[in-house]
């Protein structure tokens, strides 16, 4: 049976719903979540101090990464190709221009040129082939002095990633577990003639069944942040992009927490 696109996982009626609920009640979700923003925070201002910023967040699905920043800049463009999670976009965003679509299908924004492009949780669950597809279009979307950022939010370097990959493998031998390493999204990055200048780790200290506190949880990211051997063992690491250099310099890959 031919395996479906990615592109139908977020359409059926509902889903958006779903989505919303699951960052909300999962502690661990919530934790990552408020990592998260606090990392778009500092790449703002690490990369966009006293610039106006042109967003698009790809894949913006419920509007989650838009949200956090539609009033922090210029102008804000969320796409999706789900109407389910767009229903609930639609009602919190105030300030964004919401598309409905495939971009590697119908790419409507073509003549248009973007500063920041945002893509979370998309790459890891894409096949190959829109994985590819879906950088290309974007990085010929990306101005010249753009920054593209993505995350992967199951790095196979994190030991909890690898222990529920080998439980889920044993339990459902034709099932999917997806997992991508720090490796891959170098090459995805390279592949649309993009480099990754620098990465943040997100969550490092997620054991099955273990209930921790959000609090002891910020103190183990925060620490083991500081180590950057440690970094490529976090489980949601966001990587920042931007055109590579013509120069044929091979810059070291930094970690920042
Ligand atoms: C897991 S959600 C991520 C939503 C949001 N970025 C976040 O981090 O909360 C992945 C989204 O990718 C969207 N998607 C999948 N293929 C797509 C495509 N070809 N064009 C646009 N969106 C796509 C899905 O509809 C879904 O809403």
């Amino acid at each position: 049976m031919a395996k479906i696109s990615y592109r139908e996982s977020h359409k059926y009626e509902g889903k958006g719903a779903e989505y919303e609920a699951y960052y909300q009640n999962k502690a661990w979700q919530r934790f990552l979540w408020s990592r998260e923003q606090e990392i778009i925070l500092k790449i703002l201002e690490k990369y966009f101090a006293g610039r106006d910023v042109h967003l698009l967040d790809f894949a913006c699905g419920t509007g989650r990464i838009t949200e956090l920043l539609e009033n922090r800049v210029k102008t804000s463009t969320g796409v999706d190709v789900s109407g389910s999670m767009l229903a609930v976009a639609k009602e919190k965003l105030k300030r964004t221009e919401i598309i409905e679509m495939d971009i590697t299908a119908e790419n409507v924004l073509k003549p248009r040129k973007f500063n920041l492009i945002t893509t979370f949780r998309f790459f890891l669950n894409a096949e190959p082939e829109l994985r590819s597809a879906a950088i290309k279009t974007l990085a010929e979307l990306l101005d010249e002095d753009g920054y593209f950022v993505f995350n992967n939010h199951q790095n196979s370097g994190s030991p909890w990633i690898k222990l529920r990959y080998a439980r889920h493998r044993k339990k459902y031998p034709e099932g999917t577990f997806n997992v991508m390493s720090i490796e891959q999204m170098k090459k995805l990055a390279e592949g649309a003639g993009l480099e990754i200048v620098e990465i943040y780790p997100v969550g490092f200290f997620n054991p099955p069944k273990i209930p921790v506190s959000y609090r002891l949880n910020l103190a183990i990211d925060w620490a083991a942040g500081k180590f950057d051997f440690l970094n490529r063992f976090s489980e949601s690491p966001i990587a920042v992009c931007r055109r590579k250099l013509k120069t044929g310099i091979n810059k070291r890959l930094s970690f920042r927490t």
